[in-house]
């Protein structure tokens, strides 16, 4: 059964339109959408209307708890802001937010500052629990070095958090993860597809200690960015990035993955043709699962989507050469890499290779990023 929370009190369009001192982060945003340099590939801003369709199936893990935001700007990030407008209604104890090398008030950070900002917000008396921008700006204070979540002065902030909620650089993200993991924190964090694959981070979906939230509508992510927009397929407007398997990362318990996927397809074996390599059958689709198939099969890796830990049992990662070594599977062998050219496909895959191959109508197949599961 999908668990069902009752949504927060506070609309927050309501709010965005009737408290004037909110245009302030608008503003921000505007203000960098012109710019055409940055320093990074990090500057992706996530969107409110994402971080309010996430967090609101989390609201009863945030009574009383300390929330870190450590990639962000609280004067600009609407991870901060959604805290702030929502503090009294989550029954937060506190929210700390930090920056990365950012003394502007812009929203596509360069990272040129030495130093960053940061706030530690325990909640207004405002009679509307809304503060004022004033108030904020106020509580806005200098960190003493450059904001990076690995730093001395950050790992305090992190130990002192409970939950730490955010969408931090890509082009960290396996240090990011292993240092949550290092402090035994709760997270929500804004993550991408190919992740999971990594070495650091799969054992850990393996294992039950991470899991999916909720995502992003029909699995694709829209952020505010000045990059250029080179997807090629979904919506597409100025000003914003569509990537392609954004995911939510999360160790918080949520109702949906304990759903189990309604099975109703049969095992037929020409169907679920078995690996060459490996006794583990292949199927293409989650939902083409057989339901009457007890042993092992490689499934796509978007199968995590509805992976129910009480239905199906994860044993390994078919990305991880190390893995399908340890696993088993044999080397595709020199004949099989030379009918695979002949076939015109040029996978960087060699003999020695133990990649997962099917051979269907006498044509070597290479199903792409595999997971194997096995049912309960
Ligand atoms: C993908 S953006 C997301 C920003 C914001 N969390 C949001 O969701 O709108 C990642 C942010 O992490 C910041 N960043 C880059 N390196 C960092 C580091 N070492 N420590 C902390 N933040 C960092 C970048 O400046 C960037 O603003």
């Amino acid at each position: 059964m999908r668990l069902c929370f009752s949504m927060y009190s506070i609309e927050m369009s309501k709010i965005l339109c009737n408290f004037a001192h909110i245009q302030h982060f608008q503003m921000a945003n505007n203000k960098g959408l012109g710019k055409a340099k940055v320093g990074k590939k990090d500057e992706f801003y996530t969107q409110l209307s994402d971080i309010e369709n996430e967090l609101r199936h989390y609201k009863p893990h945030f009574k009383g708890k300390v929330v870190l935001c450590n990639c962000d700007d609280p004067r600009i990030s609407n991870f901060t802001q959604y805290f702030i407008l929502n503090f009294k209604a989550l029954g937060l104890k506190k929210l700390i937010a930090t920056c990365y090398k950012n003394q502007n008030v812009e929203l596509f950070s360069e990272n040129a500052a030495e130093k960053a900002v940061y706030i530690e917000y325990c909640g207004t008396d405002e009679p509307s629990g809304i503060p004022t921008k004033e108030e904020i700006l106020k509580q806005v204070k200098e960190l003493k070095g450059d904001g990076d979540f690995r730093s001395r002065e950050c790992i305090e902030l992190l130990k002192e958090a409970d939950i730490v909620v955010t969408n931090p650089p890509f082009s960290l993200f396996r240090e990011y993860i292993a240092q949550l993991i290092t402090y035994d924190k709760k997270f929500v964090i804004i993550g991408h597809q190919n992740a999971i694959k990594y070495k650091e981070v799969f054992p850990l979906i393996r294992d039950n200690k991470l899991w999916l939230g909720y995502g992003f509508k029909g699995g694709a992510a829209h952020f505010i960015s000045e990059y250029e927009d080179t997807a090629v397929a979904g919506n597409h407007k100025k000003g914003m990035r569509r990537v392609s398997g954004g995911v939510g990362l999360t160790n918080l318990e949520i109702g949906e993955r304990h759903e189990d996927i309604i099975l109703v397809r049969k095992y037929i074996p020409e169907e679920y043709p078995t690996f060459e390599n490996y006794p583990a059958i292949n199927v293409d689709k989650t939902s083409d699962i057989p339901e009457d198939y007890d042993g092992l099969m490689g499934v796509p890796i978007t199968f995590l989507d509805k992976y129910s830990p009480e239905q199906f049992e994860i044993i390994g990662n078919c990305c991880d050469t190390d893995w399908l070594r340890e696993a088993g599977f044999k080397p595709i062998g020199a004949e099989n890499i030379k009918k695979l050219r002949s076939q015109g496909n040029m996978a960087h895959v060699t003999a020695n290779m133990p990649t997962p191959y099917i051979i269907t109508n006498g044509k070597i197949e290479l199903p792409y990023a595999r997971i194997i599961i096995k049912k309960k």
